[in-house]
């Protein structure tokens, strides 16, 4: 399924197709509502269930049809944005918190994969920190430091790394992290969840949210869900129009699965530290039945909406795996995908902020969406049934932190900057400009137009202006999509939402 622009399906989805669509077409009553079929919103279904509740799912698309389906699955309480921001964050017990939680939730995926009996390639590997210059190494220095407050003792520096062509520097060694297949996990808990009784509905799109002692969710088709409890679990929150976004900013990460002979890298999770940082992994060549294995690169990581031409990002990484990994082969996959990045770092998992005290979001995933998701099944469940829970605090979605102040200015500041989109002049001035297979800005009159030509030479016009909070959007090349860049909201060449927090389509030009 290669697009136009050399993009293709993620490595995960191509052959994993575990569930028929059952669209909902009445109106139900349960003790919990959960929207949105990806990690977050699965595992938190199915722990539920698992304790009783009668859960209904309600996904938009199919299971594991968002990020979920783009990830490249590392498995690590090793966390990017390093220990040494945390503790400055959240002080040392609130670091060490963040780290547990992370370490619970490889636990918990490695628990529910044995009792549920899910063949998911789930292995535990290393983690390898690498640097790649001298002021790298001092940062990575400093990190150790900080391991050792928040006292994870068996972490270790190398002076060699596993893999002698990523640096001659040396890198800090993670025990017990892990790796596996998402969508094989994914097909796993779904028929888990089903079998305690779950409920699921896929193509059900939610476009209301009302909150109360009994919170009633409305789909596209005009169907209720009433429920107890409400789970908004929709990677970025679309029943909050603003307080939830103004916390946290999108970014889109590039990733490609690249052929390496079989054994020729030893199995284990590699980040560097630059920035955008690069984070690669092993699926093994039995696993993915074929004669060698797929190394799995990814980063060059930017602001959604802000690069005029993504499609560079795939050949920076080819570049650049090539240099690192000279053994490397074919380019068999490439894909793209978005995460959210909190302002102070860790995910909102937790009550909606301003809403009644049954409504709960997860979202603000970073590049730990597989581990965070897992920690909003856990936490949430908790907080439903009335359980103390000791990370609640530290993934408080209301929590406002002073010293993360300079990023929530920065990036809200980045939003309001957009606004000038609304008076600079179109990309093109006639539809016709537009090459097929493209998208263009138009301007007509006071206003902008998102033109797109499809494959047959035929234009299409809608509203640039994103129906979220007004910015204009902008045109994904890779994606084939407008994506806007405020709060993260995409849109397909004709207007249909992809992705939230936009709720409505572009309207017409
Ligand atoms: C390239 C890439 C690499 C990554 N690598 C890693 C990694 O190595 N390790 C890691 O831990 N994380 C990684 N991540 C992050 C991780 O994949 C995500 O954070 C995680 O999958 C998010 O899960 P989720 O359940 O919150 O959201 P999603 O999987 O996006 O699920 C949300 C669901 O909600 C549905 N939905 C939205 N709106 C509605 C609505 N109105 N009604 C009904 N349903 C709705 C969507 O269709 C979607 O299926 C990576 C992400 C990318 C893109
Ligand atoms: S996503 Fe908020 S304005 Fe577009």
């Amino acid at each position: 399924m290669e697009n136009l622009s050399g993009a293709s399906v993620p490595f995960w989805v191509k052959d994993v197709s575990f569930m028929d669509t059952h669209k909902l077409n009445d109106n139900l009553t349960c003790d919990v509502c959960v929207v949105g079929g990806g990690i977050a919103g699965l595992t938190t279904a199915y722990l539920l269930s698992k304790e009783g509740k009668r859960v209904v799912l309600l996904e938009a698309k199919n299971i594991g049809g968002g990020e979920t389906g783009r990830t490249t699955a590392h498995l690590s309480n090793a966390l990017d944005d390093r220990f040494s921001n945390l503790i400055n964050l959240f002080g040392k017990d609130g670091a060490r918190l963040a780290c547990q939680s992370h370490a619970r939730a490889i636990d918990m995926i490695e628990k529910i994969a044995q009792e549920e009996s899910i063949d998911c390639d789930f292995h535990r590997v290393n983690g390898y920190l690498f640097a790649n210059s001298r002021s790298q190494e001092e940062e990575l220095m400093k990190e150790l430091e900080a391991l050792q407050q928040i006292g994870w003792r068996d972490v270790i520096m190398r002076k060699e790394c596993p893999v002698v062509s990523l640096t001659a520097l040396p890198c800090i060694q993670f025990p017990e992290q892990g790796r596996f297949h998402v969508m094989k996990y994914m097909g796993g808990l779904l028929k888990a969840f089903i079998e305690k009784g779950g409920q699921v509905y896929t193509d059900t799109k939610v476009v209301e949210f009302n909150s109360g002692t009994v919170t009633t969710v409305m789909t596209e088709d005009r169907h209720t869900v009433a429920a107890n409890h409400l789970v908004v679990a929709t990677n970025t929150p679309v029943n909050d129009m603003v307080t939830m976004h103004t916390k946290q900013a999108p970014y889109r990460t590039y990733a490609i699965g690249i052929a390496v002979p079989k054994g020729a890298v030893p199995d284990a999770l590699y980040w560097d530290m630059e920035d955008s940082y690069h984070y690669i992994r092993l699926q093994g060549a039995e696993e993915r039945g074929a004669a060698t294995d797929l190394l799995i690169v990814g980063g060059e990581d930017h602001k959604t909406g802000h690069d005029d031409h993504p499609e560079k990002h795939f050949y920076a990484l080819e570049r650049w795996a090539r240099l690192k990994f000279p053994m490397a082969e074919e380019v068999e996959f490439r894909w793209s995908g978005q995460v959210y990045e909190p302002v102070d770092k860790l995910a909102f998992i937790g009550r909606n902020p301003g809403d009644s005290k049954n409504v709960y979001i997860a979202t603000g995933d970073s590049g730990h969406g597989m581990t965070h998701g897992t920690i909003a099944g856990m936490l949430i469940t908790d907080l439903i049934m009335g359980r103390k829970n000791e990370w609640e605090k530290i993934y408080d979605p209301s929590r406002i932190s002073l010293k993360s102040a300079g990023t929530f200015i920065k990036e809200n500041a980045d939003v309001a900057a957009q606004m000038a989109d609304y008076v600079t002049p179109g990309e093109v001035s006639d539809p016709s400009e537009v090459m097929p297979g493209t998208g263009r800005l138009m301007r007509k009159g006071a206003s902008k137009v998102a033109v797109y030509c499809d494959a047959d030479g035929v234009r299409h016009e809608c509203s640039a202006v994103c129906t979220h909070l007004g910015c204009i959007v902008h045109w994904n090349n890779v994606e084939k999509s407008w994506d806007c860049p405020c709060h993260g909201s995409r849109f397909d060449p004709y207007g249909k939402v992809v992705t939230g927090p936009a709720i409505k389509n572009l309207d017409k030009a």
